[in-house]
């Protein structure tokens, strides 16, 4: 505890079971937390929680694939606190069907671009604003949450998600490599099935045939891919950037 004090850090998606479980552990940590989601009021709901328990949060409704709101949300911080530091790329969506997957020949191309624009163009905006506003001080940190789908074939997730994923990973090793020079590290965690809602979007026994094949025999918890978030953004892991870590209990190994 204390390792990530008078640091700021930006967490978009930040009021969904993983982003709230990186919110409150980089709050603990003693980062000034800036908690954005589409929803407002799950946002001032979990501020407030992180208040009560003594940590600086600060609410902001952010749609990620609305770039104009994104430029808004980092002239807020720059005006607040004059800095960033953290920038976790945590908002996502993975739109199922009726049983589960939505085949690739039956995704409407609104749908596509609804996912890719929030999953892989949003993470772009506000890293686009992360990188001008960690320049100024030659150092940062971005993490992306990427996804075990953008590493290999999914049988859960449809096309668009496993895609935005993909494509998120890849902007990862490339802003990694721009950013370098700068003192920026960007990386990408990918979190294979982990118990949120999310995963109820497909009936119980998919997700028992999948926990057969994972070597740990469980799934993952937001506060285990969380875990993992804040090794990246702390000292411990300062000779990584560029990577993907894997966070599937072993379910992919590559
Ligand atoms: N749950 C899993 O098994 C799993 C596995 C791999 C990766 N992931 C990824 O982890 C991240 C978090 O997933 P989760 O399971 O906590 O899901 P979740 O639905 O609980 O959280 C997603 C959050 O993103 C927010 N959001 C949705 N659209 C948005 C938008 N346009 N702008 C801003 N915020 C928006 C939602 O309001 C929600 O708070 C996602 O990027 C997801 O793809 C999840």
């Amino acid at each position: 505890m204390g390792n990530l004090n008078n640091t700021v850090s930006w967490i978009t998606g930040a009021t969904g079971s993983i982003g709230s479980a990186i919110s409150t552990l980089l709050a603990k940590s003693g980062s000034n937390v800036v908690v954005t989601d589409v929803d407002f009021d799950r946002a001032k709901n979990l501020s407030i929680q992180l208040n009560d328990l003594g940590f600086g949060v600060l609410p902001l409704q952010l749609d990620v694939s609305d770039k104009k709101a994104v430029e808004s949300v980092g002239k807020v911080i720059k005006e607040k606190f004059g800095r960033l530091d953290i920038l976790v790329n945590g908002a996502g969506i993975s739109p199922k069907g009726e049983n589960g997957r939505v085949p690739v020949e039956d995704i409407n191309v609104e749908e596509w671009l609804r996912v890719i624009n929030i999953n892989l163009h949003g993470a772009f905006y506000c890293s686009q604003i992360a990188a001008r506003l960690m320049k100024e001080n030659n150092s940062g940190h971005i993490v992306n949450i990427a996804s075990q789908a953008g590493r290999s074939y999914s049988a859960i997730t449809g096309a668009h998600y496993a895609v935005s994923k993909a494509g998120l990973i890849s902007l990862t090793r490339q802003m990694a490599g721009e950013l370098g020079p700068s003192g920026i590290y960007v990386n990408a965690v990918a979190p294979g099935r982990i118990e949120t809602p999310m995963i109820k979007d497909v009936p119980k026994e998919v997700n028992q045939q999948i926990v057969n094949n994972i070597p740990l025999r469980r799934l993952g918890t937001p506060e285990e891919v969380a875990n993992t978030v804040e090794f990246l953004v702390t000292p411990q892991s300062s000779y990584l950037t560029g990577v993907v870590i894997d966070i599937n209990g072993g379910r992919l190994m590559i």
